[in-house]
């Protein structure tokens, strides 16, 4: 065994420490976020679960790097992110973040493989190590005889599989998903939810935002939110 230093074993790799996110539309002031704090471990799989509106997306959003709050810090592994500019906050992204929204974010006239290995444009790493990575992936989501697809010729479970290793691509320190089943029939969901816990097992750290209970049901953790507020968290053994 390697050793670890000791102040790092079960440091958090996430760590939101009083974020606030206001949003100002016409006269009136939105808080999506109000004073949250919230911690990930290495290997956690957390649910958010709320009801729409109370901030679910806009917490992902700054946890994914997408979105900085108004207050608050937020550091990603050794990261300080909440003071960054865009130009880091994009590098962090492609270096920890895997993203898997609800209505999938493939390129239309791609080929399910080229989605893949869209995020290595940005990448240096060995091109054809990285193809056998993504192959690898692809053939894992059950997607070996859909390489040259484009998103319109696959189903809305195929494509979410895409999407799911497009996110992959990176080993991603976190992956973060919202509301990810939320396009696709009851069975096609479960099939994709069943494959992210799967990687979860093998030691994949996921942030997955969810409106319903069956499916935060799946997470180590689920995290409630309310008018921006987390109001409570259960643990699943
Ligand atoms: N870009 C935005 N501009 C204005 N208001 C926003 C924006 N994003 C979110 N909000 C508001 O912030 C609150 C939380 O939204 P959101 O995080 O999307 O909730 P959820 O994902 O839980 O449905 C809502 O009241 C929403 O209308
Ligand atoms: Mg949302």
């Amino acid at each position: 065994m390697t050793a670890v230093p000791s102040d790092t074993t079960n440091k958090a790799i996430v760590e939101g420490v009083d974020l606030c996110r206001t949003f100002e539309v016409g006269d009136t002031r939105v808080r999506a976020l109000d004073h949250v704090d919230i911690t990930m471990a290495s290997g956690d799989f957390v649910a958010v679960m709320g009801p729409s509106g109370s901030g679910k997306s806009t917490l992902m959003n700054i946890l994914g790097c997408l979105d900085r709050p108004n207050s608050g810090s937020y550091r990603l592994l050794n990261h300080q992110v909440a003071d960054m500019d865009d130009q880091r906050l994009s590098e962090i992204r492609n270096q920890h973040l895997g993203f898997v929204f609800q209505s999938f974010h493939l390129l239309p006239r791609l080929t399910a493989l080229d989605n893949v290995l869209l995020p290595l444009r940005f990448a240096t790493s060995n091109v054809g190590a990285s193809r056998t990575h993504a192959l690898e992936l692809l053939s894992r989501l059950g997607l070996d005889d859909r390489l040259d697809h484009r998103p319109n010729q696959l189903s809305g479970g195929q494509r979410q599989r895409v999407a799911i290793a497009r996110a992959l691509m990176a080993k991603p320190t976190l992956l973060l998903a919202d509301e990810p089943t939320g396009n696709l029939d009851s069975k096609t969901a479960g099939e994709i939810l069943e494959l992210m816990l799967s990687f979860n097992r093998e030691g994949q750290t996921i942030l997955l935002v969810t409106h319903e209970r069956s499916i935060a049901s799946l997470a180590n953790r689920i995290v409630h939110m309310r008018d921006g507020k987390i109001e409570g968290e259960e643990i699943n053994s």
